[in-house]
């Protein structure tokens, strides 16, 4: 884990935790489901480099593999005899067999399939990943002693908010469609929350809910498909950066170290909440976004390419994308004292001299 971006990444976050934050996860099982993909790079990195420190037992890490990546996990595990990592999937696999899941006290379900080209490649898995999976993982801790379990939801239950509800509070209800190529996964995130709401209800269970806000960085793969990891791909083989749409949609982009401060805040509140957990602010349009990465490539890569428009050969591309997407995180700067930092320039910066330094890997 020498990659210096990383590594001052998680001394922020950190230092970003308080004293009685850091003191929750003393004698702690941490159990993480999703534990290969973009988030799951952060929070394993993070568990793992302050094991000691933070004086956390174990941490499990599950993850079937769909989307995720496993190289530089199994590194990670050889380095780190807490770590137990299983081939799990969350909708079929009997956690009964997970060792030590007995005993964990933490849990975080962050496995889904998050892109969306990857969620209208496998919709059934998406629901039965955020609904199945996430309903055995309750029924397996409802009466077991846990100090915090967190939910990831999303920003994308609100749908395409009407531009009153912009910057969006946790009580605006939503503008989602039931039926279209994003129904799966944004119904799902909001099923979730409804579970987890019942669960709580019925059986007192410590669980918190976040809603992400377009979190982008290190950690995610470059063949993710998701827009910054387009985008860095195409820096990293000295590609022309391609919009497939007319540039204007807004969006709050939100560093990974940031996110990762709020998420592991909301997880450690442990009480039922929910919470905004991105940036809010400057709201780019996705062609400036675009612009910041041809400006930081060419910093960071030399980069001689430019920011291009196509059109996608994915006819659903953009179906339901919703126009604006920016967070208010009022709620979580006053109750979790959460204050993401990180501007999105100097983010992408960071990102890109990542990606130069493992040559494009996470590995
Ligand atoms: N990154 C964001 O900006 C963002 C935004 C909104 C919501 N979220 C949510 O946060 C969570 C993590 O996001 P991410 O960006 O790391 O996603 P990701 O797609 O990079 O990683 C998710 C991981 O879950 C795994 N997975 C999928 N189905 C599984 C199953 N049935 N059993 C076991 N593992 C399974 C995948 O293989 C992958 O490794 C997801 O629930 C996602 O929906 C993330």
């Amino acid at each position: 884990m020498q990659n210096k971006i990383l590594l001052e990444d998680l001394d922020y976050i950190f230092n970003k935790l308080s004293d009685k934050e850091k003191d929750k996860f003393r004698d702690s099982t941490i159990l993480f489901t999703g534990c290969g993909g973009f988030l799951g790079y952060y929070f394993m990195h993070f568990f793992a480099h302050y094991s000691d420190q933070l004086q956390i037992k174990k941490i499990i890490g599950l993850d079937n593999f769909l989307t995720g990546t496993r190289d530089w996990l199994e590194t990670l595990n050889t380095n780190n005899e807490k770590i137990e990592l299983k081939d799990f999937n969350v909708i079929t696999d009997d956690i009964d067999n997970v060792t030590g899941a007995q005993e964990a006290n933490l849990i975080i379900h962050g496995a889904s399939i998050a892109s969306p080209t990857f969620y209208r490649i496998y919709p059934e898995e998406t629901i039965d990943a955020n609904i199945t999976g996430l309903r055995r993982m309750l029924d397996y801790y409802k009466t077991k002693s846990i100090k915090g379990f967190l939910f990831f939801s999303s920003s994308e239950i609100y749908g395409d908010p009407f531009p009153e509800f912009i910057p969006t509070k946790e009580d605006y209800r939503g503008n989602v469609a039931t039926m279209g190529p994003r129904a799966c996964y944004d119904e799902a995130k909001r099923f979730g929350e409804t579970m987890c709401y019942i669960f709580h209800q019925k059986y007192n269970m410590p669980i918190s809910i976040a809603r992400p806000f377009n979190n982008y960085g290190p950690g995610m793969n470059i063949n993710d498909k998701r827009l910054p990891a387009d985008f860095a791909k195409a820096v990293h083989e000295g590609r022309d950066l391609v919009m497939y749409s007319d540039g204007k949609p807004t969006r709050t982009f939100c560093y990974i170290s940031d996110a990762i401060t709020g998420y592991l805040k909301v997880l450690l509140h442990g009480e039922l909440d929910v919470f905004n957990i991105g940036i809010d602010k400057p709201e780019v349009s996705v062609a400036e976004f675009a612009e910041l990465f041809a400006k930081n490539a060419k910093n960071v890569y030399d980069y001689q390419g430019s920011v291009v428009f196509d059109v996608s050969d994915d006819a659903e591309y953009m179906t339901d994308n919703p126009n604006r997407r920016c967070p208010n995180i009022d709620k979580a700067r006053n109750i979790l004292n959460y204050n993401p930092t990180i501007h999105v320039d100097e983010g992408i910066g960071r990102y890109l001299t990542f990606l130069k330094i493992n040559n494009g890997q996470l590995l």
